[in-house]
């Protein structure tokens, strides 16, 4: 059964504002949006904050609307939501090796319907928040606004903001890459989130003209697609892309992403390239979504290097997605809002993983280029031409090693374990019980340990 609910929202409130009413809080955490009156509950590990789980920005992308841009969604009048829970998810895919799983588990809980996205928010009621929404990475094909490392909770708590995370379409449902049609709709899910924040963020206590998006690994690359997509009106004030900018990752190409899009009709019996691609797909648009994930699931990756490359996902279509973000960046255009751009100091230790499944064994020479090409260096070019452009600008490097955070353990062939890929931005409670930890975590969003560059380009990557 697929969910009707694409999109998912919590939203969080201090314990302080609710004592200053008294209103009972069942009643009071009430918010009137374009998608209904939604209802609230406290979040659980936070009693401070309330939540609101599954709120629809858009309407279900089934049928007709499989493959296409989202539709905003308007809520009947006298709709209400009690947005109490997720919708239901799969379990986690059952990984065996190695021993650094139990982070993995951790770090996003698999949903294999793929037409369930997320966001979650929260804010202080008593102060003026901004507040900050969130593109779930990495590879635009593992969702996570359920996951507890993507729960707004904490965030919320430390901060004076609203925190929105946000589900958008993954793998062939949001990059399918169908002649004809919109590319990138999964793009286009997140500008439709970030409209559905500006126009009712300010009813949870929110500021819409101090939005700033942030993601990690694809959910930054994201984050910088946006900026180069919505130059005329971004509504966003602020940009965050953790771990991965418009410059880490290559594009498919419109040829190829077609390629792949006939190898998945061809396998569902629905045609290829020389039939007619309106039947195509009214016969995909039939299919079900297991069907068509496991038909996508057979179309190899490029084989590269060091990681396979994801087949569905960003494709040029000199829209959403351009083939020459350094020249654009070069010439200043993208939208000229203040940035926050950063990479940890070892985010091989994460694709060590990958290649270690691939039997693919590289020198540490190459892993430490890996690095370079694909994080370091796009975050300090990145960061470069928005200084270049008189950008407010800021580029940290991430060096912080926990016990707990370890994937495996080793010399340097297998660490340092806690310098891979999860910013610690986003605590949550299992994983910052040692004041070490807390108090870096304190000191991370205090922005003390922040290094601020004047992007360097060319120089310091
Ligand atoms: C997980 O994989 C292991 C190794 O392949 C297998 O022995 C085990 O039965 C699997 N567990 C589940 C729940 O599928
Ligand atoms: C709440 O805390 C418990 C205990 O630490 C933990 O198991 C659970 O995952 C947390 N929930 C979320 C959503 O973070
Ligand atoms: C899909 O691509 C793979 C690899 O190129 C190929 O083996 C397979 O036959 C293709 N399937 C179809 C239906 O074209
Ligand atoms: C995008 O623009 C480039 C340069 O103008 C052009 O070569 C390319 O064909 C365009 N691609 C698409 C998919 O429109
Ligand atoms: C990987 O390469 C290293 C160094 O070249 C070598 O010592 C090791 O045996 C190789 N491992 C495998 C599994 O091939
Ligand atoms: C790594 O080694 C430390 C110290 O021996 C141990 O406490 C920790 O559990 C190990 N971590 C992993 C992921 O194996």
């Amino acid at each position: 059964m697929l969910s009707s609910f694409i999109y998912i929202i919590t939203v969080s409130f201090l314990a302080s504002a609710l004592a200053a009413t008294t209103t009972p809080i069942a009643t009071s955490l009430r918010v009137k949006t374009t998608s209904g009156l939604i209802g609230g509950h406290l979040a659980p590990n936070r009693t401070s904050v309330a939540e609101f789980l599954g709120i629809k920005y858009a309407a279900a992308p089934i049928g007709e609307l499989r493959f296409e841009p989202p539709n905003r969604f308007a809520a009947p009048p006298g709709t209400f939501y009690e947005a109490s829970e997720w919708p239901p998810v799969s379990k986690f895919p059952n990984f065996t090796e190695p021993s650094g799983l139990r982070v993995w588990k951790n770090f996003a809980a698999q949903n294999d319907n793929p037409l369930i996205r997320g966001l979650s928010s929260s804010q202080h009621l008593d102060q003026e928040p901004g507040h900050l929404g969130q593109e779930a990475g990495p590879g635009f094909t593992i969702p996570g606004p359920h996951s507890p490392f993507f729960n707004g909770q904490y965030l919320a708590d430390a901060e004076d903001v609203v925190v929105v995370t946000v589900n958008y379409r993954l793998g062939i449902f949001g990059f399918s890459g169908a002649p004809g049609l919109m590319q990138n709709v999964a793009l286009l899910d997140q500008r439709s989130a970030v409209e559905w924040v500006r126009d009712n963020i300010e009813g949870f206590g929110g500021d819409p003209s101090r939005i700033t998006i942030f993601g990690q690994s694809a959910g930054g690359a994201s984050v910088d697609y946006y900026s180069f997509a919505w130059t005329k009106d971004p509504i966003v004030a602020g940009l965050i892309p953790q771990s991965g900018t418009s410059l880490s990752f290559l594009p498919n190409t419109k040829e190829y992403a077609e390629s792949l899009w006939y190898n998945v009709t061809q396998t569902l019996g629905c045609g290829g390239p020389s039939d007619d691609p309106k039947e195509i797909l009214s016969c995909i648009r039939t299919a079900d979504v297991t069907t068509i994930l496991a038909a996508a699931a057979k179309v190899p990756a490029l084989p590269t290097q060091a990681l396979a490359q994801a087949t569905f996902h960003p494709t040029i279509d000199n829209a959403t997605v351009f083939a020459d973000y350094e020249a654009r960046a070069a010439a200043g255009r993208f939208a000229r809002i203040p940035l926050l751009v950063g990479n940890n100091d070892f985010e091989a230790g994460w694709y060590k993983l990958s290649a270690w499944a691939a039997r693919i064994n590289l020198t540490e020479a190459q892993w430490d280029l890996y690095d370079e090409r694909a994080f370091t260096c796009p975050s300090a070019y990145t960061a470069g031409y928005r200084v270049r452009h008189g950008v407010p600008t800021w580029r940290y490097r991430y060096f912080g090693d926990w016990d707990n955070l370890r994937l495996y353990n080793g010399s340097r062939g297998a660490g340092p374990p806690g310098q891979w890929r999860v910013p610690r931005v986003r605590d949550r409670d299992g994983l910052r019980d040692g004041s070490g930890r807390v108090r870096f975590g304190e000191q991370l969003r205090g922005r003390r340990h922040v290094t601020v560059h004047d992007g360097g380009l060319g120089r310091v990557c």
